[in-house]
């Protein structure tokens, strides 16, 4: 039997799911450059310029820092009554959707901004050096490779600066097994790790809401990864960590607006109510991320965070955009069993194709986004509760539709997979 979705059908709710179809269907059937060997990063920003260009004589030694102060001597909040210019901000996961506000809220608020960058970046690396530099104007951008640690560490000794801070916007642009350990777990752990060899003291990480409910591998990378941060934030009391795990973004929700434009109907997974999440902007996560640099009251906390407003379900989400069109709604409702079926042919070829696992944890991602809400579970219960799920922001869903509706989807294209 050989499954096929109309072309509209590919079109559901989540742009997660929606993607997963579309790859089930082919599958399955400032500015200065410091690459890691650089000697010296010359900022083309002010900010800290005398600090970057310390000779190579005085660049920080990772461990027994002497011509800067001394790691040991600085207390853990001792960062946080620097002025933001003296703060040393490195952000790994620059180039991402969330990773380009967050170091440009950064740097609006003054801080000195690291910005660790590969040289082709962005989806399928299709951003140029130039390009990336233009992207992440106001920052130092480091041209280095997190998923090495050796060379990262080179890179930030080069740097010659001590870091305070680490903000860590990192995941696998797939969201294939191999590559989530790699980056969701490993190149984090790296940035942790070199991190606190330059002296940061505090590390900021973007995790996801859905870690609670951990049917994923991405999802038990970045767990793996939160244990360790709780971890070394208790084998050592001068470093701290914030954990962010904000619910749903926007551009995981937009991918029917032109569509139903057009005159397609907004396709959703059985009732429409089965996930709900309250969207947020790019913008408000990546302020709500720079809070937690300087905020005493995130420290050693996990943070889920939605936008402004109550939870949207799917269907809540297509009435919306039905009201903005003007137009009479019209609602596809897919049976949720038909990416259960889907899901069982594949676990049961990947025994078979063991290379075809990638294209299993696509189905399966696709089906947790279809019937799971991003929103805080309530261990009491068990359900997902819009009430506990904090709001942040002012970016509604619906400006953003109506911006999409007026401007495409430019800026927010999906990843290397289209699933997130
Ligand atoms: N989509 C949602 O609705 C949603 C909701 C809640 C939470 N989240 C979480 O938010 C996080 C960030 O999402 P995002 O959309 O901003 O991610 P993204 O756009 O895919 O960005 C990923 C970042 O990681 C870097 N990276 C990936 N692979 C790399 C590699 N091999 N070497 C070096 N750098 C690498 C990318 O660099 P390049 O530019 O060089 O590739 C990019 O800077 C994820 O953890 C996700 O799970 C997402």
């Amino acid at each position: 039997m050989s499954i096929c979705f109309s072309s509209h059908v590919f079109n559901l709710h989540s742009a997660k799911s929606q993607s997963f179809l579309t790859r089930f269907s082919s599958q399955f059937i400032n500015q200065i450059q410091v690459s890691s060997n650089s000697p010296c990063a010359l900022p083309s920003s002010p900010l800290n310029l005398s600090r970057l260009c310390k000779s190579s004589r005085e660049r920080l030694n990772p461990i027994t820092a002497s011509t800067t102060p001394s790691v040991e001597t600085v207390s853990p909040t001792s960062f946080r009554n620097k002025n933001p210019k003296d703060i040393n901000v490195l952000v790994v996961g620059s180039t991402g959707y969330i990773g380009k506000f967050v170091v440009k809220e950064l740097v609006d608020r003054g801080f000195n901004v690291i910005a660790i960058a590969r040289e082709k970046s962005g989806i399928r690396g299709k951003n140029s050096k130039e390009e990336t530099l233009n992207q992440l104007k106001g920052a130092n951008v480091c041209f280095s490779d997190v998923t090495h640690l050796d060379t990262l560490e080179k890179s930030l000794e080069n740097l010659g600066v001590p870091i305070d801070v680490v903000v860590s916007c990192l995941a696998s642009r797939s969201g294939g097994v191999k590559d989530s350990w790699k980056i969701d777990y490993e190149a984090t752990k790296n940035s942790l790790v070199a991190g606190k060899h330059s002296g940061a003291s505090h590390f900021v990480l973007l995790s996801a809401i859905c870690v609670q409910k951990p049917l994923l591998e991405f999802q038990r990378a970045k767990l793996k990864f939160e244990a360790d941060l709780v971890r070394a934030a208790a084998e050592d009391n001068r470093f701290t960590y914030s954990i962010v795990r904000p619910t749903a973004f926007f551009k995981s929700l937009g991918g029917q607006v032109e569509l139903v434009r057009d005159g397609k109907p907004f396709v959703m997974f059985g009732d429409g109510k089965l996930c709900a999440c309250k969207p947020i902007s790019e913008a408000d996560l990546a302020s709500f991320i720079a809070d937690c640099v300087l905020s005493e009251d995130k420290i050693n906390q996990v943070l889920p965070i939605g936008g402004p407003g109550k939870a949207l379900t799917p269907l809540e989400q297509g009435e919306i955009l039905f009201r903005l069109l003007g137009k009479e709604p019209k609602f596809l409702k897919v049976p949720i069993g038909i990416m259960d079926f889907a899901i069982g042919v594949l676990d049961f070829l990947v025994k078979v194709f063991p290379s075809m696992e990638d294209a299993a944890e696509f189905g399966k991602i696709g089906r947790y986004y279809a019937a799971e809400s991003m929103l805080v579970l309530d261990p009491k219960t068990g359900e997902y509760s819009s009430e506990q799920t904090p709001s942040y922001g002012k970016d509604t869903l619906e400006k953003f539709f109506e911006r999409v509706l007026r401007e495409g989807m430019a800026g927010q294209e999906l990843g290397e997979q289209t699933i997130f």
